[in-house]
C-alpha cells in the first residue's frame, strides 16, 4: 500500500502525482509500524471497567474549564485542543497542569518552545507546581517512553510538530498527524493516562488541522476568540463524557486567562445610551442564558457593487434573513452593504437571536432607535413570523436578572409563561417581525 504524505490518499500501486491533493512525488510505502501493533489480539475490555472509569472525574477547579469538559478530566481520556496559533492554548493548558499538579504528576511535553520559553510563561502566570514536570521533545518513539513514568495527566503541544521517525512522512502532513494520535491515544488508553493533545487550526483549513483527528480522540474543544478582542471562547464539539453545548468564556490578560462567571456583563458593550443598528438578545450556551449584542451597520453601498459582511452570525443565516427582511418587510436593501457584528466575539449558533439581528438591521436602515432596556427573542421564519423559543423561561430570568425592563417574545411562548415569575420585566408577545418593530417604535414615542 502506497500513501500520500500530503493529503493520506491510498493505492495499491506507487503513483508520480497524487490523483487527490496533486502533489508531486508524495507517495510512500506505508511502513510496518501499524503492522507490529497489529499483530496481537486486541485486549478486550469489559463494560464494567468501563463504568468505573467513568465516575472518577478529576476536577481542574478551573470553573470554566471543567463545564465544558462535563465536571472534570476523566483518568485515561484524550482530550483534543484545537485553536488557531496564538488564541491562547499553551497558556490555558499551563494553568490547566498547575492545577491538577497540586494532586497529580503532571507532564507538559512542549514541543513547539523551549523550555527557556515556558519558564517566562508560567513566571507570567505566577505558576509553581512540584508535581508540573516540563520535557523538550519532539520525538514520538522517546516520548512514550515517558508514559510509563506514571503521570495523570500528559499534555502534548503541539501534535504538528511531533516526529514519528519510523514515518517517511513528511512534518505536519496529515498522514504523520493522524499517525501520532493514533499512537498517542491508544498508548494513552492502555496506561490510563489522561492526555491532551493541542493541534493547531490553520487558516488553510481542515487538512492540517485537527478536524482529522476528531474521530480518534475523546472530547475535542476548541478555543476561540476574535483577533481583535481579548475574550476567549472554550466550546466543546464532541465529548464522549459530557454534554456539548456547553461554554467557557475568559478573558485573556497581562497575567493568563480569567474566567469570566457572568458573560452576559462583557457581551453587552457600553452604558445606556440607546444607538440605532444595534439590539440585544438572548443565546442559550449549554444550561447558560447570555445575553448579546447585535450591531449593524446599514449603507448605501457605491460603484454598485454590494457587500455584506458578518461576524458571529452564520453567513447563510444572515443572508437569508436580509433576503427575508426584504421581502416582508420591504426593505431595499439590494442596494445596501451591511455588515453585523456580535460584540464580544462570540459566534451565534442559537436561532433565537434572529429577532436581535432583524432589529439591528431594521434600525440601522430606517435609522430609528431601539432602547436600551429592550431584549428580543425569537427565531424568525420565512415568512418573518416567530416561532416559539425553547428555555424562555430561563432567558427571560437572565434578563431580568441584569435589569433589563422590556423583553419582546413570540405569543405563542407568551401564552404558556407563569407572569409572576417575571415581574418587574414587561413582556410584549409578538406574532411577526413588523409587529415587533411598530411596538419597538411605539416603546420610544412614549419615552
Ligand atoms: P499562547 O498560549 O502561546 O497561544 P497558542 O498556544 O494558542 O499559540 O498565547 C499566545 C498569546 O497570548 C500571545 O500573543 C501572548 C498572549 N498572552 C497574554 O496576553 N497574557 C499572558 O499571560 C500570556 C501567557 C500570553
Ligand atoms: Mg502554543
Amino acid at each position: 500500500m502506497f500513501i500520500c504524505r500530503n493529503c493520506g490518499y491510498k493505492t495499491f500501486k506507487w503513483l508520480g502525482k497524487c490523483p487527490e491533493c496533486g502533489a508531486w512525488e508524495s507517495f510512500t510505502e506505508e511502513v510496518s509500524s501499524r503492522k507490529e501493533r497489529e499483530d496481537p489480539l486486541p485486549s478486550l475490555t469489559n463494560i464494567r471497567e468501563l463504568s468505573t472509569i467513568k465516575e472518577e472525574r478529576f476536577p481542574t477547579q478551573i470553573k470554566e474549564f471543567d463545564r465544558v469538559l462535563g465536571g472534570g478530566l476523566i483518568k485515561g481520556e484524550v482530550v483534543l485542543v484545537g485553536g488557531e496559533p496564538g488564541i491562547g492554548k499553551s497558556t490555558l493548558l499551563l494553568e490547566v497542569a498547575s492545577q491538577i499538579a497540586k494532586n497529580k504528576k503532571v507532564l507538559y511535553v512542549s514541543a513547539e518552545e523551549s523550555l527557556a520559553q515556558i519558564n517566562l510563561r508560567a513566571k507570567r502566570l505566577g505558576i509553581d507546581a512540584e508535581n508540573l514536570f516540563l520535557v523538550n521533545e519532539d520525538n514520538l518513539e522517546t516520548l512514550l517512553l515517558l508514559f510509563e513514568k506514571d503521570f495523570f495527566l500528559i499534555i502534548i503541544d503541539s501534535i504538528q510538530v511531533l516526529k514519528i521517525a519510523s514515518l517517511g512522512a513528511s512534518l505536519g502532513s496529515l498522514v504523520q498527524i493522524r499517525e501520532s494520535a493514533n499512537i498517542l491515544t491508544e498508548t494513552a488508553k492502555k496506561k490510563g493516562v489522561s492526555l491532551f493533545i493541542v493541534g493547531h487550526v490553520t487558516k488553510e483549513g481542515v487538512i492540517s488541522g485537527p478536524k482529522a483527528l476528531e474521530h480518534i480522540v475523546d472530547c475535542v474543544i476548541y478555543f476561540e476568540g476574535e483577533k481583535n478582542s481579548n475574550f476567549r471562547i472554550l466550546r466543546a464539539v464532541k465529548n464522549r463524557f459530557g454534554s456539548l453545548g456547553e461554554i467557557g468564556v475568559f478573558e485573556m490578560t497581562s497575567s493568563g486567562l480569567k474566567e469570566v462567571e457572568n458573560p452576559s456583563s462583557i457581551f453587552i458593550s457600553g452604558e445606556g445610551r440607546s444607538s440605532s443598528g444595534s439590539a440585544v438578545g438572548c443565546v442559550l450556551e449549554g444550561v447558560r442564558a447570555i445575553l448579546v449584542e447585535v450591531q449593524a451597520l446599514v449603507t448605501r453601498a457605491s460603484f454598485g457593487m454590494v457587500r455584506r459582511k458578518s461576524v458571529g452570525f452564520d453567513f447563510n443565516r444572515f443572508s437569508l434573513i436580509l433576503a427575508m427582511m426584504e421581502k416582508r418587510l420591504g426593505l431595499n436593501l439590494g442596494n445596501q452593504d451591511v455588515f453585523v457584528n456580535v460584540t464580544g466575539g462570540i459566534r451565534i449558533d442559537d436561532p433565537c437571536s434572529d429577532l436581535a439581528l432583524v432589529l439591528a438591521v431594521a434600525s440601522s436602515y430606517e435609522d430609528f432607535l431601539v432602547p436600551r432596556e429592550c431584549v428580543f427573542i425569537g427565531e424568525v421564519g420565512l415568512s418573518g413570523e416567530l416561532r416559539r423559543v425553547y428555555n424562555i423561561s430561563q432567558r427571560l430570568s437572565e434578563i431580568k436578572r441584569l435589569g433589563f425592563l422590556y423583553a419582546f417574545i413570540p405569543q405563542s411562548n407568551l401564552e404558556k409563561l407563569n407572569l409572576k415569575e417575571f415581574l418587574g420585566l414587561k413582556l410584549y408577545g409578538c406574532r411577526d417581525i413588523k409587529e415587533v418593530i411598530s411596538k419597538v417604535k411605539n416603546l420610544k414615542g412614549k419615552n
